[in-house]
């Protein structure tokens, strides 16, 4: 995406629910690693092979099929490393052997590429993202103007309200995101722009978001997602 920066990131949309996977690719060692491998795995050997790259690493964002239903396809190709967070790894119970597991903080080295894992509990209890310089992958955490469910099992909408809180100190407003799906009226965004138009981002009150998250918000706005204004669509 930037000339400076040891890496690019390719992204493909895949599969019936709209999931993007990304390809991160470091330049100086030809390295890459896939994120969340689902859905046409063909697609994502194709991308790599047209880059000159090979799969040396997956990392997960978390354990739900539509993220991870093409790993071993991407193992029957490259003897590939599977990184996931350790909490993911206990929820979801049937990981593939010898996977590294992480805790929020472990830096991935792919090449040149450092990788920061962060766990980011809420849409499952081992949620991940992964920074690279300014971008971050948010996997089902944070979408373009919207967020992860909170009702499957594993979630918790207080945890997403906690998270969501440590993203918004933690990142700065230039912060490109790259979410999981593609359910907005856009691919990429910044934190800027979500602390501004993402409703999510919009409460300081636990219990009113837990409302929102749970009860309100699928029932009141549909894909694909836009800005909401501070203040608007919040239930009373
Ligand atoms: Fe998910």
């Amino acid at each position: 995406m930037s000339g400076s920066l040891p890496f690019s990131v390719h992204a493909l949309e895949l599969g019936p629910m709209e999931n993007f996977v990304y390809l991160i690719e470091d330049k100086a060692s030809g390295r890459a690693a896939v994120v969340d491998p689902a859905w046409d795995v063909p697609q994502v050997l194709a991308l790599a092979q047209q880059h000159g790259v090979r799969i040396t690493d997956i990392l997960l964002t978390h354990s739900h099929h539509d993220h991870i239903n093409g790993i071993e396809d991407v193992l029957q190709a490259y003897d590939a490393q599977l990184h996931l967070l350790k909490a993911e790894a206990q929820f979801w119970g049937s990981y593939l052997d010898l996977p590294t597991l992480h805790h929020g903080g472990d830096l991935i080295s792919l090449g040149e590429t450092a990788i920061e894992v962060l766990h980011t509990p809420g849409h499952t209890p081992g949620s991940a993202c992964y920074r690279l310089a300014d971008r971050l992958i948010t996997g089902d955490t944070l979408f373009v103007f919207g967020c992860g469910r909170c009702d499957l099992r594993g979630g918790d909408p207080e945890q997403m309200f906690h998270t969501l809180k440590d993203m918004e100190q933690r990142f700065s407003g230039s912060t490109i995101i790259l979410p999981g799906h593609n359910y907005a009226e856009k691919a990429t965004s910044t934190f800027e722009e979500q602390v501004e138009g993402n409703p999510f981002m919009h409460f300081d009150d636990v219990a009113r978001f837990v409302h929102y998250r749970m009860h309100y918000h699928d029932q009141h706005r549909h894909e694909p997602y836009g800005p909401v204004c501070k203040g608007h669509e919040m239930p009373g």
